[in-house]
């Protein structure tokens, strides 16, 4: 395969580097970027590393740094028509045909870095979504849910070998309370149409009614010692239906938010090895026990809780086993959890015993944090936490079906011939959702505007959607041809010189995916796409395809099918559908 137009331009500035600083010059410091301001070139190369090396000035460097490209590019490899010294920084600007062949082809023969990434060494875990069965789907789940999905895609898609896990909440000593509320007010018939409902209400209702009568928490306390026993009892066979019930409810928000898990091993599967993992703890000399309890001091920090003083463990005990377990299994370099900013010391915890431990593996060791989501609220006029409407707890499929059926009202005004509309609606209204929850860094609260979310315009999902919409309704007005192999030989790419912001935009994609990963930061891939929409909604306002000339058309329709293509595929990454028509 030819070299891409980035590695050429990398190999014109290592051979341009040599000859300033000689031969022994460190060439991979020497970093490739972006200027600032896109009309100073499509590349920029700051000379500081260069400069004193060569024992000059920054700006005497980058001047014979440039002169030698521009040579180099003249003798060697045409893809460069100028390399301008600005100060410290050399700018330079790609052969306009080159780089529209360059991306075209690359985006429309799936090539390195639009398409699948040639595998690499890392091996990568990632914790998310893990909700609490028997307990309704809160919205740090749907973020953990979104966040972790669109993490797992794009690790994948940069050539990382990555196993997706769901550490489903389904242990612990609320779940005897769960049996005990099931044998008092549980009703099958309930429980099998809506599981999430019902098994809400009855532990409302357990909570209430233990407040009156204590006796339910003895009951609710022996349940679960004897559900822990690991006896094949009945409270065992109701757990297992509950949670079977449960799971497969879950599956409705997954399929429609894009999920998938390479494993489902939530905290029970840990049960049968919390006692070898207790054992390699003690061992490992790390232990200790304070106030009655089984703990490992850890510093600046709380200690971290293995067994309590009652003899029971915990949600940390469980974890300590799952990355014993996950080590083994999964051999990672890196495991990542991603869970609210509230659990945040927990993980500092749970990482500090492993650093204990000596292993290897604990700086790979990352806790994935985000934000709340919060909403107005127009009473008290401020932004609050979205967690519960009038102490009614909310259920994750409602608000998606609210999403969906906002978006309905909104195609049925502006496109109201449109076919399918109960789908295109789905993939709009899901897709805003999901859009909005990752546009900013993690960290940040994400605000809940339906207005907002579902606006055509902005930076939102229906206006990234819209762009590719736009772009497959003119490909579909032309007749064109959606195969890569259709790309004729005798393309005039030169035709593409005006099109520099879209194809300079699209080159970035790599770079971009980089940074996700480096940052666990979804939204630099959002930015992108945005970006990618206006820049491709700004060619389109200035050049015609349709009407342009047969050279100059074929060459557009293609840019037109590559920019429609990246879009899609920065859209399926961050777990947003792409309609056809909108
Ligand atoms: N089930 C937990 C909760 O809802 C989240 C679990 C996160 N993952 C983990 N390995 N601790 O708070």
């Amino acid at each position: 395969m030819t070299a891409s137009i980035k590695e050429r331009l990398v190999s014109l500035v290592h051979d341009a580097a040599r000859a300033v600083a000689g031969d022994d010059f460190d060439v991979a410091t020497l970093p490739i970027g972006r200027p600032k301001d896109a009309s100073h070139g499509d590349a920029s190369i700051p000379c500081f590393p260069l400069a004193k090396a060569a024992g000059q000035a920054p700006p005497v460097a980058a001047k014979a740094f440039a002169e030698q490209l521009v040579e180099l590019a003249k003798a060697k490899d045409g893809i460069l028509t100028t390399a301008e010294a600005v100060g410290p920084f050399v700018n330079v600007r790609y052969e306009r045909a080159a780089l529209a062949e360059d991306v075209v082809r690359g985006v429309l023969e799936h090539r390195e870095p639009f398409g699948q990434w040639k595998p690499n060494n890392t091996r990568v875990v990632i914790d998310y979504s893990s909700p609490n069965i028997a307990k309704p789907f809160h919205f740090g789940h749907l973020r953990s849910t979104v966040i972790g999905a669109a993490l797992r895609r794009i690790y994948k898609h940069t050539g990382h070998t990555v196993f997706g896990i769901n550490h489903l909440g389904d242990w612990g000593s609320q779940f005897g309370k769960i049996l005990v509320a099931f044998e008092e007010w549980g009703d099958h018939e309930a429980l099998h149409r809506d599981p999430m409902r019902h098994l809400y209400e009855i532990y409302v209702r357990f909570k209430r009614e233990s407040d009156a009568d204590p006796s339910l928490n003895e009951r609710a306390a022996e349940a679960f010692r004897r559900l822990e026993s690991g006896e094949d009892n009945a409270e065992r066979r109701r757990w297992q239906e509950l949670r079977d019930i449960s799971l497969e409810a879950f599956q409705g928000p997954y399929g429609r938010l894009a999920a998938e898990f390479e494993a489902i091993t939530g905290e029970s599967f840990y049960e049968d090895k919390i006692e070898s993992t207790l054992a390699q703890l003690k061992d490992a000399g790390i232990t200790t026990v304070s106030e009655g309890a089984l703990v490992v001091e850890v510093d600046g920090m709380p200690p971290c809780i293995l067994v309590k003083s009652d003899g029971t463990t915990i949600y940390a005990t469980r974890d300590l086993a799952a990355l014993y377990y996950r080590r083994a299994t999964y051999e990672f370099d890196k495991a990542l959890y991603v869970v609210g900013a509230e659990q945040k010391l927990h993980f500092r915890q749970l990482k500090e015993v492993i650093a204990k431990l000596g292993w290897k593996e604990a700086d790979g060791i990352e806790h994935i944090d985000f934000g709340l989501v919060l909403t107005f609220d127009p009473e008290q006029k401020r932004w609050t936490k979205f967690s519960t409407r009038g102490g009614n707890a909310i259920f994750l499929d409602e608000v998606l079906d609210e999403a969906v059926a906002k978006a309905r009202t909104i195609i049925d005004e502006k496109n109201p011939d449109l076919a399918d509309k109960d789908a295109v609606a789905e993939a709009i209204g899901v897709g805003a959702i999901v859009f909005n929850d990752l546009k900013n860094t993690r960290i940040k609260d994400v605000k809940f505007d339906w207005d907002e979310l579902l606006s055509f315009e902005g930076e939102t999902g229906p206006y990234v959607q819209y762009a590719g919409a736009r772009l497959s309704s003119i490909l579909r007005k032309a007749g064109s041809n959606d195969a890569a192999d259709s790309i004729p030989k005798d393309i005039a790419w030169s035709a593409l010189h005006d099109a520099e912001r879209v194809l300079t935009t699209m080159l970035d994609f790599g770079s971009v995916l980089e940074r996700c990963v480096d940052k666990n930061e979804p939204y630099i891939l959002t930015s992108f796409v945005t970006s990618l929409a206006s820049e491709i909604h700004s060619y389109l306002r200035e050049h015609h395809v349709l009407s342009a000339e047969p050279e100059v058309k074929a060459a557009r329709l293609l840019l037109v099918r590559a920019a429609r293509d990246l879009i899609r595929e920065g859209l399926a990454l961050l777990g947003v559908a792409s309609p056809e028509e909108m």
